[in-house]
């Protein structure tokens, strides 16, 4: 089962937008995508985006329109090192946006075009992925938060490992995909399989979760007996704990542990539009590194995961079109509560007159005042 590009999904009316937060890194594309020479596009909340490749490797993200009259630079010329505007040429340097030519200055002209910028990104590659700062609108071309925050990575526990990436694109706002992926509750009823759930397994749970910065763990626990994958890593007779992250403002990391044996995920829900996201998974192992055809399995098992959640998310935006009222009970959706929190809350922070004086303001009221148990039947 192949997954659905937005055309296929058949949702043609926009649902909900959801309130976006900037100043963080969020993945725009691949980057096999930036070939030599050539320019590619991107849409990054609500933002269009042009982004290569330069000769000396250097990966760029640049808003996708001419500081002169808005033409796409997409529409332009790339030679590695400048991209060119096609409409009256401009010449800029894609990683900081500077102009530096404008052919149609004679000598007569006093303008210096190097004072002049378009608007470029800061972007990083990670696990294949374009990472781009998007700033908050009015914070300065750069984003004056971006020092402080590294750019996410996919954690690795040796040089030795597999890894495989999937992506989606969700018909529904970055909040709905979001609360989807964090959800408990749906797994026996979505992932219906022989290898993974049954409604047959369901059986009660108790959870222990702890507060991290703009975040909340899942602690280190031995994972759902009930799930067959991990059953298969009981073959390295050691206890297998598994270890969930959330962390602002989109990103669930896992980390298996079996030994020396080890599974690590990050998955991404992306604000495309205010009201479309898109989920990215990349994940890395070293378990049954020697099996043949082990990569091609997990990313046909990996696929059909994620095509069951977007198949279930495209049924959901044909609901929420018409703006239903929702609710959210405890504990199964408490994960989902305490993101809402932690995004109400930093959006307070950024928007507090405090906090633009004193960064250090920045401190985020945080919904879990310690651990706790949750308990839910999955
Ligand atoms: S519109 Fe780009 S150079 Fe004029
Ligand atoms: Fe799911």
């Amino acid at each position: 089962m192949p997954l659905l590009n937005p055309a296929q999904t058949g949702v043609t009316l926009p649902g909900p937008a959801a309130t976006l937060l900037y100043d963080d890194w969020y993945p725009a594309l691949r980057t096999a995508r930036l070939r030599r020479g050539k320019l590619a596009k991107a849409l990054l909340l609500d933002i269009p985006l042009v982004l290569g490749r330069k000769s000396d490797g250097s990966v760029f993200a640049m808003r996708d329109s001419c500081p002169h009259r808005g033409i796409p630079l997409s529409a332009g010329w790339f030679d590695g090192q400048h991209v060119t505007c096609r409409y009256h040429g401009w010449e800029f340097e894609p990683c900081g946006g500077q102009c530096q030519a404008i052919p149609s200055l004679s000598s007569h002209d006093r303008l210096d075009p190097t004072r002049i910028f378009a608007t470029a990104y800061p972007c990083e590659e990670r696990d294949g992925h374009a990472w781009v700062y998007v700033a908050g609108p009015g914070t300065g071309r750069k984003g004056e938060g971006v020092a402080e925050k590294p750019v996410p990575e996919l954690a690795k526990f040796g040089a030795r490992y597999r890894s495989a990436f999937l992506t989606a694109d969700l018909p529904c706002d970055v909040d709905h995909g979001i609360i989807g992926l964090m959800d408990p509750a749906h797994g026996p009823f979505v992932h219906q399989a022989w290898w993974w759930r049954t409604r047959g397994s369901i059986r009660e749970k108790t959870k222990r979760f702890e507060p991290i910065p703009e975040g909340f763990r899942m602690s280190a626990h031995a994972p759902s007996g009930n799930s067959a994958p991990y059953k298969l890593l009981g073959v390295y007779g050691k206890p297998v704990e598994t270890t969930i992250d959330f962390v602002l403002p989109n990103r669930r990391t896992e980390v298996i542990r079996c030994g020396d044996k080890w599974f690590s995920s990050l998955t991404t829900v992306t604000p495309v539009t205010a009201s479309t996201c898109r989920i990215d998974v990349v994940a890395a192992w070293n378990v049954f590194y020697h099996v043949p055809l082990v990569t091609p399995i997990a990313r046909f098992f990996g696929a059909k995961f994620v095509r069951q959640d977007q198949v279930t998310m495209i049924q959901q935006a044909e609901g929420l079109r018409h703006n239903p009222s929702l609710m959210l009970i405890d504990d199964a959706d408490k994960p989902a509560k305490w993101y809402f929190a932690l995004k109400q809350a930093r959006l307070e922070a950024s928007h507090s007159p405090v906090s633009e004086s004193r960064p250090g303001a920045l401190e985020i009221k945080h919904p879990l005042d310690g651990p706790v148990e949750l308990h839910w039947r999955s």
